[in-house]
């Protein structure tokens, strides 16, 4: 997989090269570009953004820098893909994990951070034509630009791609996992020593009990989801 992220501060994404990510970038799995959007601003001050057309606060990310930073990103890359185009924003569509599940089997994600007010909107319309041009939240609050939700984003994505999970069959079992069975959290989680603190272990997971371990699980992940989502249940 191919992952560009465009952004007035590429040093916020300099943390993608730790850890999970980071790991399946040595191993060649994924490919990482990270771009200064100001290396295609045009004027002497390298200005990104204007005030907004109809009046009102804040300041919009003009079109010509996204315009020429996203054709020479599409220039460098192979003709014979077309990327999805992924435009982080508090008014997108919801990034949940069965967008994951489907954005893990893209070959090429581009990232567009946009600051601000946003970027103007003729952006998205225009690269319509030649890329899947998807406007995603990460949830409902506010951030103050795209760069924190592309980081949760891309980690959620990368996980899932074959061959970056250490443990291939742990995916399945995450909270949210479409092929989880279940209730949607996943329930507490314990591992040794089985006394800590006079707490104990649940018995059941002692004992080597497939069938009555995976019973007993069933049971803490509807009752976790009930009691912190109850909005997940359903009956
Ligand atoms: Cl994707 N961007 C910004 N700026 N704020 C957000 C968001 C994205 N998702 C939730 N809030």
């Amino acid at each position: 997989m191919r992952i560009d992220i465009i952004s007035i501060f590429p040093d916020y994404l300099a943390s993608l090269r730790l850890s999970l990510i980071g790991k399946a970038i040595d191993a060649g799995t994924v490919e990482l570009f990270v771009h200064d959007l100001r290396d295609h601003a045009v004027d002497i001050h390298r200005t990104v953004d204007d005030t907004v057309f109809g009046g009102g606060p804040g300041m919009v990310m003009k079109p010509e820098p996204w315009g020429a930073m996203l054709d020479a990103v599409l220039e460098s890359g192979p003709f014979d893909i077309r990327p999805t185009l992924l435009i982080p924003t508090p008014s997108g569509r919801t990034f949940t994990q069965s967008v994951a599940d489907e954005l893990a089997t893209s070959e090429w994600l581009i990232f567009a951070c946009g600051r601000y007010e946003g970027i103007d909107g003729r952006v998205a319309q225009f690269y319509r034509e030649s890329m899947d041009v998807r406007e995603v939240s990460i949830g409902d609050y506010v951030l103050a630009g795209g760069e924190a939700a592309a980081l949760v984003m891309c980690e959620a994505v990368v996980r899932l791609v074959p061959g970056v999970l250490g443990n291939a069959s742990s995916a399945p079992d995450d909270s949210f996992a479409t092929d989880r069975s279940g209730s949607a959290l996943e329930g507490p989680v314990y591992t040794k020593p089985a006394s800590w603190r006079g707490l104990e272990v649940p018995a059941v997971l002692l004992s080597g009990h497939h069938g009555e371990i995976a019973k007993f699980r069933e049971q803490s992940s509807v009752q976790r989801t009930s009691e912190y989502r109850p909005d997940l249940v359903d009956d």
